[in-house]
This record gives structure tokens, C-alpha cells and sequence, in this order.
């Protein structure tokens, strides 16, 4: 409607948002563009998931269709634990109609990359790749959540950017093109690098949180467009020519409340944020924070974010968003101390 109207957008028409708000047209999408991604049934019931699961060895994907903040995922090793996530799904509808369909998919195994491109629908323009930590307990224990911490760049592969760029990239933009799918905004592709090669496991149609964080320092908007122009640029259908910033490191840290992600804590006092100093190189965005009478408590899931910014290294980066971390860490909040150690 804002399109309609003349104002400038920035941002994926309704239907190219339903790359991320349905898993099963995303597949759909893929399969047609010839990605490479994991086999699938779409399932809707107990006994439809348990049949489906017969084709496939354990540990089972099951995704929830809508959307889910990061929750709708379950990776279940055995039947009965299969069995339960589908009863929660479609019995007890737990996530209401965004698990009223589901995919049951098969198991990849590799390590994660997000890689976001910006584009206009025709041509993209890939952001340096990201790693997120999207279990909540170290070593990639634990529950999935909508991400624990990010850094970026991270090193790949020698010609595995351009692979992605060749095989995964470019066929899918060319797919909603051939829809006559307007997309004037940032695709994320959520990948999963196995031994066969990069394998799609969804899309976003927005920067991730908290890759965000991390990528957004890393333009030199000193010798290229500013992300303003970039911004502009792709909503006027235009591919603006991105400059990095080759030597910066960024790490963020998520610090969650207690009881995330099933049901954090709300009203915990943070009672050293509100004497937190910041520096260009160590400090804290609010995510899921509410000031009350001259400081702050927790009001959401992923409370903080604390971001270390290095020209030096990562490891640097890393040591300075956990300096972050220590000098506002409250009772019960929820922090992985291996962010940018797991491959
Ligand atoms: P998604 O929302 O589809 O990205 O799934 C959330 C998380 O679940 C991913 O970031 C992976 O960590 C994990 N996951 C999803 N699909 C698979 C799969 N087929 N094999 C292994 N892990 C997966
Ligand atoms: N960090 C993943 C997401 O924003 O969906």
C-alpha cells in the first residue's frame, strides 16, 4: 500500500516476506530454483509426521510453517521425542495456526553460515558472512532461539562464497523474478555448509537479529555509499556497490533473562546498566529492556546485546563484548561464554 502511494520502501513486497513467514512455500522456492536443501514432507497431523518420519534416520527436523520467533524448529533424536513435538504442534497447537502445518526434514550436518544479501529483486549484493550461535547452552546444546550471539566476518573456504553466490544466491533471486516477486530489500539466507556444500535451511526477509549487529559496523560509509544511500538505492530498484571495512572484527554477545526461551523473567533488575560506560570498542544494545525509576529490568526474551568492535582481531572483538558482558551481568541472566569458539 505504501508502494501504491509513491513513498520509497525499503523492504520485500507481502508476498517476498513469505520466504519467512511460511517454511513451506520457502521450500517450495528452493526446490524450484534448484537449491541444494534438505528433503521434506510437508505434515499436518501426529500420524502424517510419524509416517513421513519413516523415510528419514533420526535426529528429525520439524518446523513449524508460520512463524515462530526462532521456536518453531525441533530436532528430536528419537520417534517419541518426534512424537511429542508433533502432539505439541498439532494437538495442543502450542504455536497456534504457525504450527498448524509443518516439514518434516531431513537432518543436515555441518556448520551454520548466514548470508545476507541486499537486492532488487533482479541483481544482489552479499554482506560479509555471519555466524550465529542459535542453541542456548554452550557447545550447541540446549533449545534452538532466535540466536545467542553473532560474529562476523567469518573466514570460509577458499570459492565457497562464490559457490553460494553461484548456487544459491542467484538462482533463488532469479526465481522470485520469474514470479514477478518484488523484492527491494535484504535477503538472509540461513545456510547449512555440509560436506555436499552449502544447504538452504530458511530464509529471512530482513537482517537478522543479532547478525544485525554485527554487520551493520562493518560498512566503510567513508569510502563507499552510506547505508542510508544503500538503503535508498535498492528501493529505487537500484544495486548500490557496498564497501567493507576489510580489517574490523565484530562480536555480539546475546545476554538473555532467565527462563528464556520458554518464558523469561520479566521485571529482574539489571542494576549495573544504568552505570555502564559504553566505549566505540565495548558496548550494550537494549533489545528487551524497561527503564523504571532510574534504571532498567528485563521486559523481553533476549534482554541485551553486548558488541565488541576490533581492527585488530577477533579475538580482540570477542574479549571486548565479554568485558561488556561482565560489567552489566545480572543475577539469573543467561550468557554463552563459547560465542565465535564452535565451528
Ligand atoms: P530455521 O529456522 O529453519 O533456520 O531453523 C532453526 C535452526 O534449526 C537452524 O539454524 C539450525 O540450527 C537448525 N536446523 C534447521 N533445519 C535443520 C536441518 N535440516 N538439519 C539440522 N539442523 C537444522
Ligand atoms: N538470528 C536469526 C534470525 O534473526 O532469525
Amino acid at each position: 500500500q505504501l508502494r501504491e502511494q509513491g513513498v520509497l520502501v525499503f523492504g520485500p513486497s507481502k508476498e517476498g516476506a513469505r520466504l519467512e513467514s511460511s517454511k513451506i512455500h520457502a521450500k517450495e522456492i528452493m526446490q524450484a530454483a534448484g537449491v541444494f536443501t534438505a528433503r521434506s514432507f510437508v505434515v499436518d497431523s501426529v500420524a502424517s509426521c510419524l509416517a513421513a518420519a519413516r523415510e528419514f534416520k533420526p535426529p528429525y527436523v520439524l518446523k513449524a510453517d508460520g512463524l515462530a520467533a526462532g521456536k518453531g524448529v525441533f530436532i528430536e533424536k528419537t520417534l517419541a521425542g518426534l512424537e511429542q513435538a508433533a502432539r505439541a504442534l498439532f494437538e495442543q497447537r502450542v504455536l497456534g495456526d504457525a504450527g498448524a502445518r509443518a516439514l518434516l526434514e531431513e537432518f543436515s550436518s555441518g556448520y551454520e553460515v548466514s548470508h545476507l544479501v541486499l537486492t532488487n529483486g533482479k541483481t544482489a549484493v552479499a554482506l560479509p558472512p555471519a555466524r550465529d550461535h542459535k542453541r542456548l547452552l554452550d557447545g550447541d546444546q540446549g533449545p534452538n532461539t532466535g540466536g545467542m550471539g553473532v560474529v562476523a566476518p567469518v573466514s570460509l573456504p577458499d570459492g565457497l562464497l562464490e559457490k553460494i553466490e553461484r548456487d544459491v544466491v542467484a538462482p533463488v533471486v532469479r526465481e522470485l523474478d520469474r514470479r514477478g516477486i518484488l523484492f527491494r530489500g535484504v535477503l538472509y539466507f540461513g545456510l547449512m555448509i555440509t560436506s555436499d556444500g552449502p544447504s538452504v535451511l530458511e530464509f529471512n526477509t530482513r537482517f537478522g537479529d543479532p547478525e544485525a549487529q554485527t554487520l551493520l559496523p562493518l560498512l566503510d560509509e567513508h569510502r563507499g555509499p552510506t547505508w542510508t544511500e544503500a538503503f535508498t538505492a535498492i528501493a529505487q530498484g537500484e544495486v548500490p556497490k557496498l564497501v567493507w571495512n576489510e580489517r574490523r572484527r565484530i562480536a555480539c554477545v546475546v545476554m538473555a533473562a532467565e527462563g528464556y526461551p520458554d518464558s523469561p523473567v520479566k521485571g529482574a533488575v539489571i542494576p549495573k546498566l544504568k552505570d555502564f560506560v559504553p566505549t566505540t570498542e565495548s558496548y550494550v544494545l537494549h533489545a528487551g529492556t524497561e527503564k523504571r525509576s532510574g534504571g532498567y529490568v528485563t521486559s523481553g526474551g533476549r534482554v541485551l546485546n553486548a558488541v565488541g568492535v576490533s581492527e585488530q582481531s577477533l579475538d580482540e572483538a570477542l574479549a571486548q563484548a565479554y568485558r561488556a558482558v561482565e560489567s552489566v551481568r545480572w543475577a539469573g541472566c543467561q550468557v554463552r561464554a563459547d560465542i565465535g569458539r564452535t565451528v
